[in-house]
Parts: C-alpha cells; structure tokens; sequence
C-alpha cells in the first residue's frame, strides 16, 4: 500500500501548540516504527478566516475528502465572536463534517487510573470507567432545515428543525451496535421520545437495528434521564448512541467525569471509500480554549490519543494505538501533569512540550 496521507488542520487558539505535539509523535511513528505518513498541513477556522475570509477554503475541503485521515486540532476565539454567523470558524467545522459525510462520532469517556481523584465525582464511581458516546454528526437540528430567523408580525422568531430520516438513525445505530460487539455488548439509545416525534422514530429504528444483533443488550433513556444517569452511575453504560444535539451535551457530561477535557480524543467516521479505509477526522474534544493560549500550559493528550484513534480506526495499527496509549497512561502514573491536571497537592506542571517529551520518552522505553 502507498504511503497513508494525513492532512492537519491545527486551527485556533491552543490547537497548534497540541498538534505540534501530535505531530512529534507521527514522527517517531515514522521513525522508530516504520510507518510514514504524508502529511500536509492547512488552515481551518479563524486562522483560514483571517488569511482568506472564509473558515474553510474550497482547496481545503476538497484535500480532506481526498486523504485517508484528517486530524483537526481546535476553531474559534473571542476574535471571531461578532463575524456573520456564515463564517463563524465554527462553519468550517461543521463543514467539514457535513460534507465528508461524517456521521458515526465515537467519543471515548475513559478514566485512566492515575487521574480518578481529579473527577468532580467521588473516586469509586469513576474508577475504570470506559464508556464508548456516538453521537450521530451529520443530521438533527445542526442541520435540519427550515432554519433562521424572520420576522412574524412585529417581532423576530429563531427557528431551527430537529430531522431525522430512518437511514440517518440507521447507520448511525449501527455504528453503535458494531463497536458494542467488540466492547461490553451494551447499546443504550438516549432520545425524548415523550416529547419529540424525531425520538419516537429515533427509538424504533435503533429497536429494528438491534435485531440484527441479538448478544448486544439494547435499552431506551429519556437523554434528560440519561444526563442525570451519567453523573449518578456512570459504569452502567457500555456504549451510548444518540443524536447530534444530545450527543453534543452528553458527551461534555461524560467528559468531565474523566477529570479534565484535555484528556478526550474523539473520531468522526463516515463511509468506506476505495481504498476501504473509512472517511475520517480526528479531533480533542476540547475547544480552542482561548484564556491559555500561547501560554505553553495546554494538555496535548486529548489530541495525541485523537492520534491513537487514528492508528486505530483508520490505517488498522490497534497494537501501535493501544502502545501510544500504554505510553499516555504511563507518563500519568509516574506523577507527570500539566496545568489542568494539578491537584490540591501542587507541584511544578509540565509544559505542553515537555507532556510531548515525556511520551516520546516512554515510546522509545516500550521498545
Ligand atoms: C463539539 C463542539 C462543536 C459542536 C462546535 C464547536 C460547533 O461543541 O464538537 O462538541 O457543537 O458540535
Ligand atoms: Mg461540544
């Protein structure tokens, strides 16, 4: 097989200081594991706004639909607030997504065992979690037209549309059910289906999906029952699939029972293309998190396990995933942190670069 081709987008506020990072560890990959990667890099977001007025230029997207792998660091910033929503760097995003047909987003809530104090939750609720969120990332009321705001009498109406076609919920069920079998064999479905027409259909096609999987137990939660379930019980749930809008906000609940955003990898997955590999984009979970940028104190994991997902989900390296993996986990359980991962205790907090270091340090040691 040719060479893998990778395009990153760094993008906004600490995304390039944590794909820097990323882009270290695709090196040593290189180097030290015999596998190259052809890698380009562009701009998305803010950063392509202010060097082309748009925050996703068409030479852009068209190389993203073209590489095996995109790897998107992080868009927006306080300077982009008051731009047209139709270039907000957030566009570019949801652009990217939209049009490579993304629509199975695997968000991993993990805790690794050195960080279990650093949860908002008592310690013996988090430990060992690992929970698997898909969030459907191509439909629902991100997208769902008629969508604006016009004028009715004398005063204005925001109006967004929450729609969902039964293949849009099918595919994205059997996503769901497909990782299940390689995981715990639990499929929870999270929907509102008391209130929203969307969750009733939403609920029938998971049901009629699930019978194609008779081992994997499937149940049905109310997503608003679900966010209170996240937090009270989080190790019931093996994998949860729901839609855009919920997924959205469950997945930061999830998140944050893991100690710190700057922890979550997440992986964007749509259809195979020729070559077989699956149209794919990986990115943090956090955002562009503007109050430390260009401070050298972001956490660069969530990003280099965004990698890990890569070496796993795109190019078939599981073993070279689960290593890097290994590498992050070590590093934490020798005491080593950044700024966001600093308890009461204290202690000097590792650059984002030396985080960088120290993982490369402990690849080279698992050899
Ligand atoms: C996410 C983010 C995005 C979303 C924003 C940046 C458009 O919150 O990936 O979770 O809402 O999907
Ligand atoms: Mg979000």
């Amino acid at each position: 097989m040719s060479t893998p081709t990778l395009l990153i987008l760094p993008g906004d506020g600490i995304g390039p200081e944590v794909m820097d990072q990323v882009t270290r560890i695709i090196d040593w990959f290189g180097a030290k594991r015999d596998m190259p990667f052809d890698v380009t890099t562009d701009l998305v977001g803010g950063a392509a706004y202010d060097a082309h007025g748009v925050p996703l230029h068409d030479d852009t997207m068209a190389r993203a639909q073209e590489v095996d792998a995109v790897l998107l660091g992080a868009v927006g910033g306080p300077a982009y607030d008051d731009l047209d929503f139709s270039v907000k760097p957030e566009r570019g995003l949801l652009r990217l997504r939209k049009e490579m047909d993304l629509f199975s987003n695997l968000r991993p809530a993990q805790c690794f065992d050195a960080l279990a104090d650093f949860s908002s939750l008592k310690k013996d609720i988090v430990a060992g979690l690992d929970i698997m969120i898909v969030r459907e990332l191509t439909s629902g009321v991100y997208f769902g037209e008629p969508r604006g705001i016009i004028e009715e009498g004398n005063e204005r109406v925001g109006i967004n549309t929450q729609r969902y076609t039964e293949s849009e919920i099918e595919r994205a069920a059997r996503s769901a059910f497909e990782l299940a079998m390689r995981r715990g064999k639990k499929v929870c479905s999270m929907e509102k289906a008391n209130v929203m027409e969307a969750g009733i259909l939403w609920r029938e096609v998971v049901t009629r999906v699930g019978l194609d999987y008779p081992e994997v137990e499937l149940s049905h939660m109310y997503a608003d029952n679900g966010a209170m379930q996240l937090v009270r019980a989080p190790k019931q749930f093996d994998v949860i699939v729901t839609d855009n809008l919920f997924g959205d906000i469950l997945s930061d609940c999830a998140a944050m029972l893991t100690g710190s955003l700057g922890m979550l990898p997440s992986a964007s997955l749509g259809a195979p293309m020729a070559n077989g590999r699956p149209k794919a984009m990986y990115e943090p979970v956090h955002g562009s998190a503007p109050d430390i940028t260009g401070q050298g104190k972001a956490n660069p994991i969530a990003c280099i396990l965004s990698f890990a997902m890569a070496l796993r989900y795109s190019f078939d390296q599981g073993d070279e995933a689960t290593r890097l993996e290994n590498a992050i986990e070590s590093v934490l359980a020798s005491g080593a942190r950044t700024a966001d991962l600093m308890g009461p205790e204290g202690g000097t907090p590792l650059s984002t670069s030396q985080m960088g270091d120290a993982i490369l340090a402990a690849l080279d040691a698992s050899l």
